[in-house]
């Protein structure tokens, strides 16, 4: 694996348009299509060390070898229901991915994530895994759903998001080290009711316009 354990994105198109989707004043339209244009953005740099091979073709002039993706189509499971908002961009780039779902409400009383759908592509062992989701807030949900990507049989997975804690930076590492994140950034801390400070808000009720 040569992509490191943190990625930050901070290229300025990703920076500007975060800060537009942070801005209260975004409607819930500008909100989903810049998540769906950063997305595009992230997509690109978690794939940016994948394996390549060749392939012959002919151009219009001549045979060549041209370059191709290697191994077998990606897997992008979406951390419902946030995920989805980031899933959506990511397939337009990368659309013969395999897709599949991962759903956690978290127990009020035992504050313990719990699973009430999974599916996903099978194969999960020869696949890149890709696990999106906008918000590592506490990471016990998202550690969650990576332990029961690894119960499936997943080996090689990535976790992608738009904004982090360093709390929920900490529990993954911790929970799964092998798993490295791509975010567009780090923010300060997590309140106490469990948000990204300064953050964005409910990620789901801003892309879905719900509250
Ligand atoms: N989930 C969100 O949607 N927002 C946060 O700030 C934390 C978790």
């Amino acid at each position: 694996m040569s992509i490191p354990h943190l990625t930050v994105v901070n290229h300025p198109l990703v920076q500007h348009k975060l800060t537009l989707m942070r801005d209260k004043g975004s409607p819930t339209a500008v909100f989903r299509q810049l998540l769906r244009e950063i997305s595009q953005l992230l997509a690109y740099e978690v794939t940016r060390d994948l394996p390549m091979t060749t392939k012959r073709i002919d151009t219009p002039l001549t045979e060549m070898d041209a370059p191709t993706l290697d191994g077998k189509k990606l897997a992008l499971i979406s951390i419902l229901r946030a995920g989805n908002g980031l899933l959506d961009g990511v397939l337009e780039l990368i659309p013969s991915a395999r897709v599949g779902f991962v759903g956690l409400y978290r127990d009020e009383e035992t504050l313990q994530p719990v699973e009430y759908y999974f599916k996903v592509p099978e194969a999960l062992e020869d696949r890149l895994v890709i696990a999106v989701d906008p918000m590592l807030a506490t990471g016990n949900s998202s550690a969650a759903a990576i332990d029961r990507l690894k119960q499936a049989g997943a080996t090689n997975i990535r976790f992608l998001c738009l904004l982090a804690s360093p709390e929920g930076i900490a529990r993954m590492k911790e929970a799964h080290p092998d798993v490295p994140i791509v975010t567009a950034a780090v923010d300060e801390r997590l309140t106490e009711q469990g948000y990204i400070m300064p953050g964005l808000g409910d990620a789901g009720d801003r892309m879905f316009g719900t509250k």
